[in-house]
């Protein structure tokens, strides 16, 4: 990733490179997580990472200052669903707080979106909570706009893991 200055007071962009996860940085990425949500991440939430590393490790991305883990992304390419040929999907982003306004995501984005890129997708997804304005906003600064899907949910069927 090319040097770029950061827009926190003392923070260089320089000193963040990006490079694909492995299972070593599950820990690290957890607890980026949980710093985020202000929660545990169950046993399930490390076992979906790991599975994800093993099945598309290109789309699995960590942004590290010395090594250390300080923000991720983890995506997916579908062959199947929704109608589409082939599309790619981000299903997680999370800037340790400490980093957030930095640019750490946005490089991580550009890196993954590049990925969907060389891996011939017809379109790249994503779903926001309607009032999460810092991922909407995030993802407009990506070139994200609102699709032509709409999201459907049954209250009824495990409504209680939120
Ligand atoms: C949203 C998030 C991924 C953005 O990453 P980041 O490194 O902080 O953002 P960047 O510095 O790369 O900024 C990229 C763009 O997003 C916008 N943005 C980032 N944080 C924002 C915020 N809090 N409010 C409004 N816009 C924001 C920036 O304005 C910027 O746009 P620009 O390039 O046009 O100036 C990160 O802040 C994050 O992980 N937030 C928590 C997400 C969350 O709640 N996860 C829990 C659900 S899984």
């Amino acid at each position: 990733m090319g040097a770029a200055a950061g827009r926190s007071e003392g923070y260089e962009m320089s000193d963040i490179s990006i490079r694909m996860m492995t299972k070593g940085d599950i820990d690290a990425v957890a607890g980026i997580q949980e710093a985020i949500l202000q929660r545990r991440v169950t046993a399930r939430w490390r076992k979906a990472m790991e599975r994800h590393i093993e099945n598309d490790p290109q789309a699995c991305l960590v942004a590290a200052r010395e090594r250390a883990p300080v923000g991720f992304v983890v995506g997916d390419v579908k062959n199947w669903g929704f109608g589409l040929r082939r599309s790619g999907w981000i299903e997680i982003v999370g800037i340790h707080p400490k980093h957030m306004g930095s640019g750490v995501g946005k490089a991580l984005g550009r890196r993954l979106m590049a990925y969907f890129r060389r891996m011939d997708v017809d379109g790249v997804y994503t779903t926001v909570r309607w009032d999460s304005g810092d991922l909407l906003s995030f993802f407009k600064s990506l070139g994200f706009e609102r699709s032509d899907f709409i999201t459907l949910e049954h209250r009824g069927a495990g409504g209680s893991s939120r």
